[in-house]
């Protein structure tokens, strides 16, 4: 049986405090790493933690035993535990990967941080806004260095294009579209509820989410398109695309969108996800227009081939709109053209190969700036796809004419409508009513990460945090 929570906390951060504080590590001390939530993501930030000089897995922890045994097979000298707690309680260990599903990211995290643990976890950094401040503050108060998951900040690239756009070759930046297009398949629609697997604690898998029942096929991977443990592909690629957008575009300086609007739905599927799968956004940065795009669904129906952006026949995830030219590009780097569409430029990286080593490096340091995604920013990125599924969900039945007819002068607003009804005929889909959601213009207080206004209505309010389990709650305080 374990301690009460409150108390294993308090004892836990005492005891790993004073731990902490009395340890400084030297450049070449090894670093003891646990791995937490060991799927595809887990198992690869493992290795690549694994192979960073100076640090060890020592503990592998995922509620599933299939996902122990797998990771066990890599990491042969690390404890396994299926309950998290465990890695928090254990006094020898300096940092914790946090690889599970979206529901669980800020509580693993903000635990290991009150323990005196350092922190990697992955994008997006929270499940809701509310919660994603209640990391940055328990970063900030037990001192600890805590890195997002959105690795290609760690890619030498991003600061040779933001050179590029500084050089004013392209001109001035008019608006920007991101964009991010893969075909993803039905996740089935099941009469009655999906069994966990046998191998797997559901109760600690749970978490903060709550107990209500799984009609998908999947167990694994799938919680992506359930409001109660995930965040939709907007929640899902937004983070990385919306990251590069704060960080080459806006260079950190826009924490939040002063409004946010959102149209789409869950088309041509008809099973028991609830996220959309064609989901646009509008952002008001406040400086210039910037429009999301995300779908699920191919070309057309006769093509089964991943869509592109039709304006520039690209599926590159940033579009950045300039006076003399534009730049696309996605993880990896992207190119510029002219006006002629004549290429001007490239910029290759490499995906962000060492942001697990910038976390290592910051932790010997200990100065969080020397973190590439230092949570604080990756907070934010992840609160704007928060936003937008914000905006999606308290979205009513509407059509595509009420959706032009919101912004008539938003030239990117209507283009991006034409895009959704050129994407819904060329995949012969015949909306019905009910089929198409168009949410409200959400107004933002950045600075205290509200919505004001006519829109901040209980229902906007409520759907900034969430319902909590009991016993795997994110405090108020920190
Ligand atoms: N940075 C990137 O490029 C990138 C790429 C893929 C996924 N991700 C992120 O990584 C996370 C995991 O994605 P995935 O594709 O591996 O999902 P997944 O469903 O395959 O794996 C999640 C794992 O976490 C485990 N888990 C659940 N609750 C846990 C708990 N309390 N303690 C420990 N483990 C727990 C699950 O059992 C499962 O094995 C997601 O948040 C996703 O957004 C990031």
């Amino acid at each position: 049986m374990l301690t009460n929570r409150r108390t294993f906390l308090r004892n836990a951060t005492l005891a790993t405090t004073a731990l902490s504080a009395s340890r400084v590590m030297g450049a070449n001390e090894k670093i003891r790493v646990a791995s937490i939530g060991l799927g595809g993501q887990g198992q690869g930030n493992a290795g690549r933690m694994a192979a960073v000089p100076g640090v060890e897995i020592a503990m592998l922890c995922d509620p599933d035993t299939n996902a122990l045994d797998a990771a066990k097979g890599k990491h042969p000298g690390a404890t396994t535990v299926q309950d998290l707690r465990k890695v928090i309680e254990a006094k020898d260990i300096d940092a914790v990967v946090v690889s599970t599903g979206n529901h669980w990211h800020v509580l693993a995290a903000l635990w290991a941080c009150q323990a005196g643990k350092d922190v990697y976890v992955e994008k997006p950094i929270s499940h809701n806004i509310w919660e994603g401040r209640k990391l940055v503050e328990a970063a900030r108060k037990y001192n600890r260095i805590v890195q997002g998951g959105t690795q290609q900040r760690s890619c030498p690239v991003q600061d040779e294009i933001k050179a590029f756009l500084d050089s004013g070759k392209l001109g001035k930046i008019k608006w920007v579209r991101c964009n991010h297009y893969s075909i993803r398949q039905s996740i089935g629609k099941r009469a009655a509820p999906l069994a966990p697997p046998t191998t797997c604690d559901y109760n600690l898998w749970l978490g903060p989410a709550q107990d209500i029942p799984i009609l998908r096929e999947k167990f694994h991977y799938d919680w992506h398109w359930n409001w109660n443990t995930g965040n939709g592909e907007l929640g899902n690629w937004g983070p990385h695309i919306l990251d590069d957008l704060r960080n080459v575009v806006f260079r950190d300086k826009i924490p939040l969108p002063k409004r946010v609007m959102a149209g789409g739905g869950r088309l041509g599927l008809g099973d028991a996800g609830e996220t959309p799968n064609t989901h646009f956004v509008y952002f008001d940065t406040g400086e210039v227009p910037v429009i999301m795009d995300v779908h699920n669904l191919p070309r057309g129906k006769e093509v089964k081939a991943n869509d592109f952006y039709r304006r520039r026949r690209t599926n590159a995830f940033l579009v950045i709109e300039c006076e003399n030219g534009y730049y696309a590009g996605g993880r990896g780097g992207g190119k510029a053209y002219d006006l002629n569409g004549k290429e001007v430029a490239k910029f290759s990286g490499d995906g962000g190969r060492s942001h697990a080593a910038n976390f290592i490096n910051a932790m010997r340091s200990r100065k969080t700036s020397d973190l590439k995604a230092e949570i604080e920013q990756i907070h934010y990125s992840s609160a704007w796809c928060h936003l937008g599924n914000i905006s999606y969900r308290l979205g009513q039945n509407s059509d595509i004419d009420q959706a032009r007819s919101r912004m008539k002068d938003l030239e990117q607003w209507q283009e991006v409508c034409g895009d959704f009804s050129a994407h819904m005929e060329a995949n012969q889909i015949a909306l019905q009513p009910g089929d198409f959601r168009l949410g409200p213009l959400l107004e933002i207080d950045a600075a205290k990460e509200t919505f004001v206004g006519e829109t901040a209505t209980p229902e906007a309010l409520a759907l900034l945090r969430r319902e909590y389990r009991k016993g795997f709650e994110v405090p108020d305080t920190v």
